[in-house]
Parts: structure tokens; C-alpha cells; sequence
């Protein structure tokens, strides 16, 4: 097809691993017998101080303590983790004696207590394992102790990924490890746990889910890129593939179908539910398939300034780029850039989000559709509302071009030049 990367000759094999999940309203309830079947004594329980407040995370205490099982609370999680954030949390595993983590909270306190575990097991610096070409990009030797995953966002889908990230201030990038062994034993999602949830981050994690489902579902197609030389050098981000794909569909359909209506009303627990459920869902398909560009645009769009404060309930203390918004922001310019790749599959995304069907569609429609989205949800206009102007757009790129482990997702070759226009477009997206 006409822009799409060809391969000689393709991968041929693509695998699928999945979080066993459990879910439903009250089934965090069953935390304490999910904890034993896994057959831990000495638990690290991940959380962060707002989780802990609303009462959640001493709820799941109890649950846990209740059997006979030791627990120990590290409540430092930072909201958008630091290579410091982590470190602490490292130091804590590793003196810690754990046979078992359980985290409660969003992608912060779940990616926590990956790296938290991936420390605690194997020892080492946090450096040597993230992604190059920031850090070693050293392998997990072998797994690590059982993860229980209990998110009270629906956003990042962390509780079925094989990832962490974290943000390098110094470093003005942010970044990630991911390996298969990171990826939690359980899920437990529990819709009631999201209904605290204020009206932004709803809006800035159910994007991200809607985002992650696009990503996947247009990603370069596993059967076009370069076989992989043994198992070992699989990546877990393998590109879309049939098994992904129906999870990025149901996916689409949820986010297009209940987002605004978690947004507008955070007590109407079918919407709830519904996103609680994408989130993960989305999770399975990109945790397979990986992301591509407005993921990868999205770390030095929050790493590079910290200016903009976020509205509403967003920790005060903490000027950050919620992730949801740093990466619904460059969405439109993307697929307007992408479409070209594959005009079928961009046209069905269009579908499954608008929920209609879509005769003609050109590369105008996805992008006016998610604009459509972004502002009934009540999303900052573009990257000028977060502090940038056209004269980083040149930093911007430089960060993108890091993410070599997300961009290696985009389905048509793509310059530093396509790249900077991206961002350019993306200033104001209405
Ligand atoms: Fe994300």
C-alpha cells in the first residue's frame, strides 16, 4: 500500500500474553484470597497519598492483613514517578524482604511497584534496565515476585502492560523500562474504586485509554517488520496483529461510547464501569501491539517543561502535563499524518468512536472526530495551553526521537521533519 513500511520478508510469529483479570464492582473485596493464591507472606502494598486519603488503600490493607499475611505500606508513590521516586521506592523493596507486591492506585503507584519488584528480586541500578538509548536496556534475567494490580483510574491500563515510566528531570525527557516479567500476576478493577475520581482525571486518563486503542490499532502491522532473531529479542510491543486488534475495537467502542459520560457525571456507574473496563482492555491490545507517535511525543511534552498546572484535583503542589492530555494533544496531527499508511483502518477507528457509520471518510475525519471528543471532555486546546511555542518545537523532536521503543510503532516512515510538523500543528487544535 501506498506509504506503508514494507519488509522483505516479515515476522511471521506474534504472541499474546495477558494479565489475568478480575473484574467488577466489590471485586476488590476479593483481594485477600488473590494475595494467597499467589502464595505471598510478606507484602510491599504501593499507594500514594491520595488513594490512601479517600480510604482505599487502608480498606485493602485490612483485606489482606486478614489473612495472616504481612503488609507493608510504602505511601510515597509520586504522581508521574522520577528515577528519585522510584529509587526510594526500590530502596524500600530491597530492605524490605518481600515475597509479593500489591499496588493500588493509577499508573504511578502500579509502575512504582513494578520497578519497586524488578529491584527488590534482582538488585542492580534502575538505570541499567531502562529503555535505550537513555538507559542499558539490560534484560530481567528471570521473573520476579508476584505483582497484584489494583488501579483506581481508568486510564493507563499499567495493570496489563509489561511497562513502567518514569520522568528524567534532568534528563528533561521521560521514559520507561519494559519486559514481559514486569507484567502483573493479577489484575483486580474495580469500577467502584474509580468514582472519586474528579472530573479532569477522568478526562485525561479516559483519553489516554481512547489513545492507546487508536495507537495499536493503526501500529505497523506485526507481519511487516523484521523477524525477530530468537524469542528473547521479540519486543513486547510486536505491532498490530488480529488477537490486539479486538481488544483496540472494544476498546474504541467503550471510549467513544461512555467517556463523556463518566466525564460529565462521575456517578453514573455504567459509564464508569464501561471505562474501567476499556482501560484495561485497552491495555491487553497495546501491551501487544505498542503505540507509535503521539505516545512518543508525549514524554518530552511532559518532560521538558513543568509549567502548566494542572485544573481541578490534581495534586497542587505538582506542575505536570497530566499524561492523557500530553498525549491526546498531538492525536489529530498524527493520524492526519498517518492515514496515508492504511485510509481503511483509520476510517474504522473513526466508526467505532463516533459510533456511526462512515461512507467517505478522507484524513480530515478521524482528526475532527477526536477534536470533537477532546472538547466535550474539556481538554486544553494544544501544546501553547502547556507553555510551548514554535521555538521548541526543535527540543520537542529531539525528545521524541528518543522513544525509538514506541516510534518503531508508526506505520509509514517518519522524518524528524513530519515529526516537527506534527507538533507544529498541534500548537492549537481548534
Ligand atoms: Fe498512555
Amino acid at each position: 500500500m501506498d506509504g506503508q513500511r514494507s519488509e522483505g520478508s516479515g515476522e511471521t510469529i506474534f504472541t499474546m500474553e495477558a494479565t489475568p483479570l478480575k473484574f467488577g464492582r466489590g471485586s476488590s473485596k476479593e483481594v485477600g484470597w488473590e494475595v494467597k493464591q499467589l502464595r505471598m507472606s510478606r507484602v510491599m502494598l504501593v499507594s500514594d497519598s491520595g488513594v490512601i486519603e479517600a480510604g482505599i488503600t487502608p480498606r485493602i490493607q485490612e483485606l489482606i492483613e486478614a489473612e495472616g499475611i504481612e503488609v507493608e505500606l510504602f505511601e510515597r508513590t509520586r504522581v508521574e514517578p522520577t528515577a528519585d521516586s522510584f529509587q526510594e521506592a526500590a530502596d524500600f523493596a530491597k530492605e524490605g524482604g518481600f515475597d509479593g507486591y500489591v499496588a493500588v492506585g493509577g499508573g504511578s503507584s502500579i509502575d512504582t511497584a513494578k520497578v519497586s519488584n524488578l529491584i527488590g528480586t534482582h538488585g542492580g541500578e534502575i538505570m541499567d534496565y531502562i529503555n535505550p538509548p537513555i538507559g542499558g536496556g539490560k534484560a530481567l534475567p528471570s521473573p520476579v515476585m508476584p505483582l497484584v494490580a489494583i488501579p483506581t483510574t481508568a486510564g493507563t491500563g499499567s495493570e496489563a502492560t509489561p511497562a513502567a515510566v518514569l520522568d528524567l528531570p534532568d534528563l528533561r525527557v521521560k521514559t520507561g523500562i519494559s519486559h514481559r516479567y514486569l507484567r502483573p500476576d493479577r489484575a483486580i478493577v474495580d469500577p467502584n474504586l474509580t468514582v472519586s475520581m474528579p472530573p479532569e482525571i477522568t478526562s485525561s486518563t479516559g483519553l489516554d485509554v481512547v489513545c492507546h486503542a487508536m495507537e495499536a490499532y493503526t501500529n505497523w502491522p506485526y507481519d511487516q517488520r523484521p523477524p525477530s532473531e530468537s524469542p528473547e529479542e521479540r519486543p513486547p510491543y510486536q505491532g498490530a496483529n488480529p488477537i490486539s486488534d479486538l481488544w483496540s475495537r472494544r476498546a474504541l467502542e467503550y471510549g467513544g461510547k461512555y467517556l463523556r459520560r463518566a466525564v460529565e457525571n462521575g456517578q453514573d456507574m455504567e459509564a464508569r464501569s464501561a471505562m474501567a473496563l476499556a482501560a484495561s482492555i485497552s491495555g491487553i491490545g497495546f501491551g501487544s501491539a505498542g503505540v507509535h507517535i503521539p505516545h512518543s511525543c508525549s514524554y518530552p511534552i511532559a518532560g521538558l517543561k513543568h509549567e502548566y498546572q494542572p485544573p481541578g484535583s490534581y495534586p497542587q503542589e505538582n506542575k505536570f502535563v497530566p499524561h492523557g492530555w500530553s498525549v491526546i494533544v498531538t492525536a489529530p496531527a498524527a493520524f492526519r499524518f498517518t492515514y496515508e499508511s492504511n485510509p481503511e483502518r483509520h476510517r474504522e477507528v473513526a466508526e467505532l468512536l463516533s459510533g456511526q457509520r462512515i461512507e467517505n471518510a478522507d484524513e480530515n475525519t478521524l482528526p475532527e472526530i477526536i477534536i470533537q471528543l477532546m472538547k466535550d471532555v474539556g481538554t486544553p486546546r494544544g501544546l501553547r495551553d502547556f507553555g510551548y511555542d514554535e521555538d521548541d518545537i526543535d527540543d520537542l523532536v529531539e525528545g521524541t526521537v528518543k522513544q525509538q521503543r514506541l516510534l518503531v510503532g508508526t506505520p509509514r516512515e517518519t522524518t524528524e521533519e513530519d515529526l516537527a510538523n506534527i507538533l507544529r500543528e498541534s500548537m492549537e487544535n481548534w
